[in-house]
């Protein structure tokens, strides 16, 4: 059984509805599931909040981002210690796709920085689902947000699109077309945790 999963995708994907969805199947059939999201609710989490909403130095946001998942991995190291199964809105990857874009334009390789910050530092999942979607489509989902962030745009929303595609490979990955309708991903992604648990 996959016992830590992330969730991942640009803003609209659909994720957070669906990894929610997926933690509740879970539950009802009698697994011990915890489900979390980054940025936290923890101190360090509320200022990456404000670092996103007041378009902070990228390296500081950058940081912030990465010091708050330090900081959450201790208490997922701790769920997943007791046994349960740990459900992750957003994680590493989120880190990988927007604050390289936003590096961009700063650094040779942000990807290759932002990853020996956090490398050794952080857990690795057992599986990352990335919820594909055209930024179009994504962000026509979310217009009725009364606040829309900086990082929801389609320009923005594009280059963190392409880093996702890029940085999703190897056997932890797996893609979902994020058109597909709620039932299906659930699906999908339930059936998936839960997998290797009947093999044993
Ligand atoms: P949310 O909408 O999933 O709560 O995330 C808030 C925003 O923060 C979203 O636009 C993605 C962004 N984000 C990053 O830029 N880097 C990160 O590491 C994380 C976790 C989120």
């Amino acid at each position: 059984m996959k016992r830590f999963v992330t969730f991942e995708g640009i803003d609209g994907s659909g994720k957070s509805t669906i990894s929610k969805l997926v933690s509740e199947r879970l539950r009802s059939a009698g697994h011990d599931t915890i489900w979390t999201y980054e940025p936290t609710d923890s101190t360090i989490g509320k200022f990456v909040q404000e670092c996103i909403r007041s378009q902070t130095d990228p390296f500081i946001t950058s940081f912030t981002f990465i010091a708050d998942r330090i900081q959450h991995c201790k208490h997922i190291q701790q769920w997943l210690d007791n046994g349960k199964i740990v459900l992750c809105d957003r994680y590493a990857e989120s880190t990988y796709a927007y604050q390289a874009a936003q590096l961009e334009s700063e650094l040779e390789d942000p990807l290759k920085w932002l990853r020996e910050l956090s490398e050794g530092r952080i857990l690795l999942p057992d599986r990352t689902f990335l919820f594909v979607i055209e930024p179009k489509i994504a962000l026509a989902r979310i217009q009725h947000r009364t606040e829309l962030i900086p990082f929801e745009r389609v320009a923005f929303l594009e280059k963190v699109h392409k880093n996702y595609l890029k940085i999703s490979k190897g056997k932890r990955f797996l893609k979902l077309d994020a058109t597909q309708s709620i039932d299906q991903l659930v699906q999908l992604c339930y059936d998936d945790i839960v997998q290797e648990t009947k093999k044993k």
